[in-house]
């Protein structure tokens, strides 16, 4: 495994529309373990592949409770419900930090590396990760569309 630059807000692969992915690969399979690998070095609980410089549909996240890592390929939410305004941070956006709103709970459909298609229903941290995951496929920072900003240390996604 490889830890992998992290790239910062300014870089336009952080702005593109990932690509869907048709098969996921043992150079993708790599990919995901380098992503996870990097992600938990940062202290992060989420990364997304543009992040890394690469933009397809892909994420990982782990916000240490008890569904562990998280791999998603092609993740499409398919019902949110609710709202909450909560801080976010990003490894793509050091030391700035803001509140954002999301659905409250979320049911997102991906595949995880082996192909098989996976359901699942998350609330408080894990679905704001999700949403945040996957506004990063569309080329959307949470600083695009938090209600305020700070600068400031704490936990990043
Ligand atoms: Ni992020």
């Amino acid at each position: 495994m490889a830890i992998l630059n992290i790239k910062k807000a300014g870089d336009p692969v952080l702005k593109e529309t990932c690509a869907e992915i048709d098969f996921v690969d043992g150079k993708l399979r790599k990919l995901l373990d380098d992503m996870a690998e990097t992600m938990y070095k940062a202290d992060g609980v989420g990364l997304a592949a543009p992040q890394v410089g690469v933009p397809i549909r892909m994420v990982v996240i782990d916000v240490n409770d008890e569904h562990g890592l998280i791999e998603m390929v092609n993740p499409v939410i398919i019902r949110r419900e609710g709202s909450e305004i909560d801080n976010e941070g990003c490894l793509s956006v050091p030391e700035i930090f803001g509140n954002v709103e999301r659905a409250a709970k979320v049911t997102v459909e991906y595949q995880n590396r082996r192909g098989k298609r996976q359901r699942l229903t998350a609330k408080g941290l894990l679905a704001r990760c999700i949403q945040h995951e996957l506004d990063h496929l569309e080329g959307t920072l949470f600083i695009d569309i938090a209600k305020s900003i700070r600068k400031g240390r704490s936990d990043s996604k």
